[in-house]
């Protein structure tokens, strides 16, 4: 595989792939929701932070280790320093990412149905979690069909492009589809912006609030969303980078990418907020306590807005719920592409038999887990410890094994990046992956765990917490260990 790695056919084809990889469900659901669970204003100072003090740093760190090496995360991790496991621990969470990925997916396929009618009906919130998902109190394991045939489609799509290859699927898909989305979702917004009440939520968004600032879990969260929005941290990068062409501009590509991703996010946080303004106006509540459950909110506000504009609303919706599908699935594609390259790599197992086994793997289980009427719990829960412990712990360990104990490494790394780069990476960049990166994710992670083992998360009770977050903290640990210490098989396979 090593000879005949696919590459991107031009330089605007990977940032075109890295946009796609980066802008998803991310930006448009989990954005505004994380914002808004932590006070709107608090987040967003936060939020910027942890793009320049972790974010960027850590992309073109990312960006170098896969070029230079030109393999996915376990093989050039072990050629870079030794540390295959730290490789396989980030291919875990993509796999775990991918597998509740999926399930907001087909929520987002099954709105581009709902759309056709309106069929949410006035409240949008009791629809979403009572007539959609049939959530169901506590631990509920019962079948839920609609759940379960929009999760076959969305596996049955994903698969279908991944046996295509990285270029032709990825490549196409959003080409035509990214600018769709943009310019849908800025009607969107727009209408969102001309709704009674918009600007109290926009109040709401943008003005900071310093005191909440204090509370050091707005922090947390802001780290912990934006490596999963950049798609950062866990081998993405890596692996798209180990595609690129020799003489790559790659701090050039990374700025356009951050650039083009941070503001889809803010984009979508100005549409929700003031639709929430909207929702709060009509109902009489404070924008903070005009919807309950956070992670739902794309799917009660969004339909707010697609209600508001009249019967027009229903091509509108189905459209624009379409090309959020389709963002979604070019971030769903590139998270398996992680694992896909990696056991290929390791096992030099062919592209269609690392699709089939990981694809097929993760579908039965995707489909099994997300089908129930715990389907959203499950996505809360393992959303929340995939993203605050496995990509933070798994960004952390890459930045402290380089920075700190590979110290020539950087050098390396900088004087590979800098060779065909438009922005060079000097003293600043240096700094940043040695001190202020590992130390605030250090905090950071830490105060993760204390927040969890002394307050829990999100009212669950202890007993699901444990079970679910502890197996898939356990997921990460005991996978990074085995893979890496099971043999590479070298033969080829075509
Ligand atoms: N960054 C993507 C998004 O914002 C999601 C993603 C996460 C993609 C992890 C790849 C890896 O939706």
């Amino acid at each position: 595989m090593s000879d005949h790695r696919e590459s991107w056919s031009a330089r605007s084809g990977f940032i075109l792939a890295a946009i796609g990889s980066a802008v998803g469900l991310g930006n448009i659901w989990r954005f505004p929701y994380v914002a808004y669970e932590n006070g709107g204003g608090a987040f967003l100072v936060p939020y910027l932070i942890a793009i320049f003090a972790a974010g960027l740093p850590l992309l073109f760190l990312d960006y170098a280790v896969g070029h230079k090496y030109r393999k996915a995360p376990p093989i050039a991790y072990k050629k870079l320093m030794n540390s295959e496991a730290l490789g396989w621990w980030q291919v875990m969470v993509t796999l775990v990412i991918g597998i509740y990925y999926a399930s907001v997916l087909s929520w987002a396929g099954s709105y581009m149905f709902y759309s056709v009618g309106q069929r949410w009906g006035s409240n949008t919130e009791d629809f979403f979690f009572k007539t959609y998902l049939a959530n169901g109190e506590g631990l509920a394991f019962g079948f839920v069909p609609t759940l379960f045939f929009g999760l076959v489609i969305v596996w049955a799509v994903v698969m279908f492009i991944l046996y295509g290859g990285v270029r032709r699927g990825v490549e196409l898909a959003n080409k035509i589809f990214m600018p769709l989305l943009v310019i849908l979702f800025s009607i969107l917004v727009i209408q969102a912006l001309r709704l009674p009440g918009a600007t109290e939520g926009l109040n709401a968004f943008f003005t900071p609030n310093w005191e909440a600032m204090a509370n050091y879990k707005v922090w947390l969260a802001a780290f912990g969303h934006i490596f999963f929005s950049l798609s950062v941290g866990f081998g993405i990068m890596l692996t798209y980078a180990s595609y690129l062409n020799k003489k790559a501009n790659m701090t050039g590509s990374g700025v356009v990418v951050a650039l083009a991703n941070s503001s889809f996010e803010i984009l979508a946080g100005i549409g929700v907020f003031a639709a929430l303004g909207f929702m709060a106006q009509s109902s009489g509540v404070p924008v903070k306590d005009v919807v309950s459950g956070g992670i739902g909110l794309a799917f009660i506000a969004f339909p707010k807005i697609i209600s508001s504009m009249g019967s027009g609303g229903d091509l509108f919706g189905f459209l624009f719920f379409a090309s959020l599908v389709v963002a979604g699935i070019t971030s769903m594609v590139s998270i398996l592409q992680v694992p896909i390259a990696a056991f290929q790599d390791k096992f030099g197992w062919s592209k269609n038999k690392a699709v089939t086994i990981i694809g097929g793997v993760s579908a039965v289980i995707s489909t099994i887990l997300f089908s129930t009427h715990s389907a959203i719990t499950f996505v809360d829960i393992i959303d929340y410890f995939a993203n605050n412990i496995g990509i933070v712990g798994g960004g952390l360990l890459s930045i402290i094994l380089v920075s700190w104990f590979r110290r020539p490494l950087m050098a390396q790394l900088q004087a590979h990046v800098n060779q065909y780069s438009s922005i060079k990476l000097g003293v600043g960049w240096n700094f940043l992956l040695t001190v202020i990166t590992p130390i605030s994710l250090l905090i950071a992670l830490l105060l993760t765990i204390k927040a969890i083992i002394t307050d829990g998360y999100g009212g669950y009770p202890a007993s699901t917490l444990w079970l679910i977050g502890g197996g898939v903290v356990a997921f990460f640990a005991l996978g990074a260990i085995i893979l890496s210490l099971m043999k590479d098989t070298t033969s080829k396979e075509n």
